[in-house]
């Protein structure tokens, strides 16, 4: 006899004599039926006891979180709902779970509540099905990749660089904690440096990842980088994972297919594996948006809105065409944006990306050729001398999705740039030998993973899409 999980047992048509499964109980009805889930599916079995053939003290102990062990035959059910469950022959409880002190009882939770409740929140249908979901989009990441032919590359973590200059970084220090170094009076000296250097987490890996594009030609990266930005958001985290391909001899425009591409790739790959756990997702999403006015409700449901995606191009826009639309715009005859824009060269605020891809485009857009001086100092300057190659790709209810660009592959422009910005050349020597030895044109993006775990469950805040959410209020666990 061997054990099985619920969703392979839940997708048996046949009668099995000898099954046996463990999970955890998620409700025990009339003494009689018990909900069992083990995380492999959305979907519980239902084992049904005889409590006859048991003994009460036994029954007692089948609580709401509970971990119990359970044999018997699967049979085709008799009650709605599900087409097998289990006739209990034997049953043991594994870990008992106290009904008084549980915190997840079979009942709505705030998600509030549960984010206090991290470390059991996964025993909930909610988020259980985010973090299968996470797990499949992880995976379909890593297949669309290697199956385009890109290399997987690790970053570090501790680095003396700023990649993106605008020191929005976590400092790292050499704090032996067994043996910390000390000021004369005794305390703790805080200000020591990572064995005599000072170093940060990454807030990216795409300079270290240009290094391997110049050599291994098509790679990526996928992991956690750190954005010491103090925001209390839906949509930041201090320390989010972020999957950034840089590809050598591509453009701007191939940057743009790229993303495109992979993009509806993987959410194509979910659509096809994960398609209980995006049901289960669409109806809470539908749940709630009928407890908001009409007008406010979502025309497409959770579903629709990924096939939307995956189906239809993304529309690419340069900057200055959007400043123009956003300028003869009237977002809403009541409401104007909070910001207004002046003039050529501000930049956009997240209430002018959302009315462009929300309101004015209904699609995903790529926003292009964006004035140099508000973005990062080693993006391709553009013919004009005021423009720069990069992109942003604004997904609706989302905002910000991608950020990426074509890099400045020409040392003299490089230098100049990193000099009007304060950059010191010593520290990025690595980084300009690129440009010194067998230069070329290259691109790449960074996509930030949450936000588009975000997009593909409907859930509305990026500290329940995470499993630990680092934010300035939350480093508990
Ligand atoms: O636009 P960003 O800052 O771009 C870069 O870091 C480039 N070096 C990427 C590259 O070209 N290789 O960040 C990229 C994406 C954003 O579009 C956003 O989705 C996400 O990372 N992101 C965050 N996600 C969660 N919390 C934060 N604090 C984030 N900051 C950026
Ligand atoms: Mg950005």
């Amino acid at each position: 006899m061997t054990t099985k999980s619920v969703a392979e047992l839940l997708s048996q048509d046949v009668t099995l004599q000898d099954v046996t499964v463990k999970g955890w109980v998620r409700t025990f009805r009339a003494n009689r039926f018990i909900a069992l889930n083990d995380g492999s599916t959305i979907n519980n079995i239902q084992c049904v006891v005889d409590f006859e053939n048991f003994d009460e003290a036994l029954l007692k102990r089948v609580t709401t979180g509970a971990a119990i062990h359970v044999t018997g035959e699967l049979v085709e059910s008799q009650g709605k709902g599900q087409s097998v469950e289990i006739v209990v022959k034997t049953l043991e409880v594994l870990g008992d779970s106290d009904p008084e002190t549980y915190p997840i009882q079979p009942k709505k939770h705030s998600f509030e509540f549960l984010r206090e409740n991290a470390h059991l929140r996964t025993r909930t249908n909610t988020f259980s099905a985010v973090m299968r979901l996470r797990s499949s989009l992880s995976f379909a990441i890593h297949k669309y990749f290697n199956e385009n032919g890109f290399y997987y590359m690790h970053t570090p973590i501790v680095t003396g660089s700023d990649a993106e200059g605008a020191g929005e970084m976590f400092r790292v220090t050499g704090l032996d904690a067994k043996n910390p170094p000390l000021n004369e009076d005794g305390t703790v000296n805080f200000k020591e440096d990572f064995f005599g250097k000072e170093t940060n987490l990454t807030v990216s890996g795409q300079l270290e990842a240009e290094t391997y594009a110049m050599s291994l030609g098509k790679v990526y990266t996928f992991g956690p980088t750190f954005r010491a930005e103090n925001s209390n958001t839906t949509r930041h985290l201090a320390e989010f994972w972020m999957i950034e391909p840089e590809v050598a001899f591509m453009n701007l425009a191939g940057n743009m297919d790229l993303a495109e591409d992979f993009m509806k790739s993987v959410l194509s790959y979910v659509l096809e594996h994960n398609k209980e756990d995006l049901e289960f997702l669409e109806k809470r999403l539908l749940d709630e948006e009928k407890t908001k006015p009409q007008a406010e409700r979502s025309e497409m449901s959770l579903i629709e809105k990924i096939k939307f995606v995956v189906d239809n191009n993304f529309k690419r826009v340069s900057y200055t065409e959007a400043i123009d639309i956003l300028r003869n715009c009237k977002p809403n005859k009541k409401k104007k944006f909070k910001y207004i824009i002046e003039e050529w060269g501000a930049d956009l605020q997240s209430e002018h990306e959302r009315f462009l891809v929300e309101k004015h485009f209904k699609c995903p857009v790529i926003l292009f050729d964006y004035p140099a001086n508000i973005k990062a100092f080693y993006m391709r300057l553009n013919e004009d001398g005021k423009t720069v190659r990069a992109m942003d790709i604004l997904f609706p209810g989302i905002g910000e999705m991608v950020g990426g660009s074509q890099r400045e592959e020409r040392l003299d422009v490089l230098k100049e740039k990193m000099a009007a910005l304060d950059i010191p050349e010593e520290e990025l020597w690595w980084y300009l030998d690129l440009r010194k030895y067998g230069t070329a044109v290259h691109s790449g993006f960074g996509l930030g993973f949450e936000r588009l775990v975000m997009f593909a469950t409907g859930m509305g805040n990026i500290r329940d899409v995470i499993p630990y959410p680092r934010t300035p209020q939350n480093a508990e666990f």
